[in-house]
């Protein structure tokens, strides 16, 4: 199987792509860099099953003619920044609209028939019901998550015109090695500042599910052997969650911190557009016989030892 990884180069496309490689998957792996890191595919250069693209997935004729020859496709490049939408009204939709369909346009031509996205728990804005099932009303809270519900419907409607079959993701966070954004990165850029103190958005009461990174990636490998609908919508999530300030308690304790005094920004959200509660039903995805390896508290704990020994990635963004 030959596999195409767009946003291959960041947190999680890296790990898919060792991933598959360790599979014996050829892969070829397309990113402009933009978060992507260096140290995290360097590794994989002299493999001959490893191709690397340095390009734009808005550079439409390049996407075309790189992607030509491969089975599938997993579609992870996004402006991954959910806050940044409210600053700049355009990147969700140019990064995460356009590029999405760009993605699907040289599918099109290159006559590649199966699509993986990775979309997020964002398009559930404030959710009524929770945990929270793939089947409820959707209303968007920010711009991030109404890219990727407008990537969806694209994907949804060209396996519908192209006879193609997706599987669309729908993740909380996810942490692990690798990982370059998010609530421990914030945390430890702050504590690195300043170890003595640390402000924290929102009122630290949200509540919020994460999963590792592994997890995650066994989860979309599971699905994509065992469903087989034309378009197949799937939570990823773990079963608990923990609040924000309970979580700022993990991360000062596992980097040896002791009386580190807390702020808090107040509201209930952390930005606008934050959800205070997440936590997805991921009874259809465990249905596939999927459960997760690491608790939420561990996988805070491997997320911090990784930033620990690469604290160098706390300037890169
Ligand atoms: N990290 C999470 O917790 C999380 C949660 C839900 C959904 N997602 C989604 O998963 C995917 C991967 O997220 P991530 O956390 O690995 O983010 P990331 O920023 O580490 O990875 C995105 C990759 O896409 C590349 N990229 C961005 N714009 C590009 C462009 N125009 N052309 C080519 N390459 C481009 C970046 O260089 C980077 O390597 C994204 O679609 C994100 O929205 C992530």
């Amino acid at each position: 199987m030959k596999a195409f990884i767009t946003g291959g180069a960041g947190f999680i496309g890296s790990n898919l792509a060792d991933r598959l490689l360790e599979t014996g998957t050829e892969v070829t792996v397309y990113d402009n860099f933009s978060t992507g890191q260096d140290k995290f595919i360097r590794h994989n250069i002299n493999n001959p099953k490893y191709t690397l693209i340095s390009a734009d997935v808005l550079d439409k004729n390049t996407l075309i003619s790189a992607m030509s020859g491969n089975d599938v496709v997993f579609h992870f490049q996004a402006n991954a920044d959910v806050r940044g939408g409210i600053h700049n009204t355009r990147i969700d939709v140019e990064q995460n609209i356009t590029g999405t369909h760009n993605v699907l346009e040289a599918m099109r031509v290159n006559n590649i028939k199966k699509i993986a996205f990775a979309s997020s728990a964002v398009v559930y804005g404030e959710p009524e019901i929770i945990p929270t099932p793939e089947n409820i009303p959707l209303i968007q809270t920010s711009l991030y998550g109404a890219s990727k519900i407008s990537a969806e419907s694209l994907i949804q409607a060209y396996c519908e015109y192209f006879d193609m079959k997706s599987y669309i993701f729908r993740f909380v966070s996810f942490m692990g090695p690798r990982y370059t954004h998010g609530v421990i990165f914030d945390f430890m850029k702050k504590l690195k500042e300043d170890p003595t103190k640390l402000h924290i958005l929102g009122d630290g009461k949200q509540r919020k599910s994460y999963l590792h990174v592994s997890d995650g990636i066994s989860a979309i490998l599971l699905a994509m052997k065992k469903s087989d609908k034309k378009t197949n919508i799937l939570n990823l999530g773990n079963s608990e969650w923990i609040n924000v300030t309970d979580l700022a308690y993990i991360v000062c304790e596992n980097l040896g911190l002791k009386k580190v005094k807390f702020s808090f920004a107040g509201g209930i959200r952390g930005w606008k557009g934050d959800t205070p509660f997440v936590h997805l039903d991921i009874s259809k995805i465990s249905a596939l016989g999927w459960k997760p390896d690491y608790s939420v508290k561990d996988t805070i704990i491997d997320t911090v030892k990784y930033l620990s020994e690469n604290d160098d990635l706390l300037g890169a963004r």
